[in-house]
């Protein structure tokens, strides 16, 4: 029982990174994640486009959760330090789901 809770705890819920890519993302990675968000236009550097499998074909969940934590210094992708583990795990779950 134990061990089926934890493994529950562990799988992460696309529809809770939903709301948390909406809250925080959208602005810049667009409500489809193409990286077509109002503010986009004005950025030097044009943010992911999440719908691409070729993003996907190069990275592991570890590596997107880690660079959402720490995010990309000389871009204008912040650090969201603020999430919990558990939200980077549910993002990251729900960005792969955008993968066309
Ligand atoms: C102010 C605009 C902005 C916001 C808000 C923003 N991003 Fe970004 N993001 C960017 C830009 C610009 C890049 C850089 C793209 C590049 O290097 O090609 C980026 C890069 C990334 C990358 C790295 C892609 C890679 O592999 O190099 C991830 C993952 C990411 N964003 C996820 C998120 C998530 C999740 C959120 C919300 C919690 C978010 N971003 C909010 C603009 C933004």
């Amino acid at each position: 029982m134990i061990l089926l809770l934890s493994l529950v705890a562990l799988a992460a819920d696309p529809a809770a990174g939903k709301a948390v890519y909406e809250a925080n993302c959208t602005s810049c990675h667009g409500l489809a994640g193409d990286g077509k968000g109002p503010a986009a236009i004005a950025l030097p550097k044009k943010p992911t486009d999440f719908t691409q499998a070729t993003y996907w074909a190069t990275k592991t969940d570890t590596d997107v959760a880690a660079l959402i934590r720490a995010g990309k210094p000389g871009t204008p992708m912040a650090a969201f330090t603020q999430l919990t583990d558990e939200q980077v795990s549910n993002t990251v779950a729900y960005l792969r789901s955008l993968k066309k």
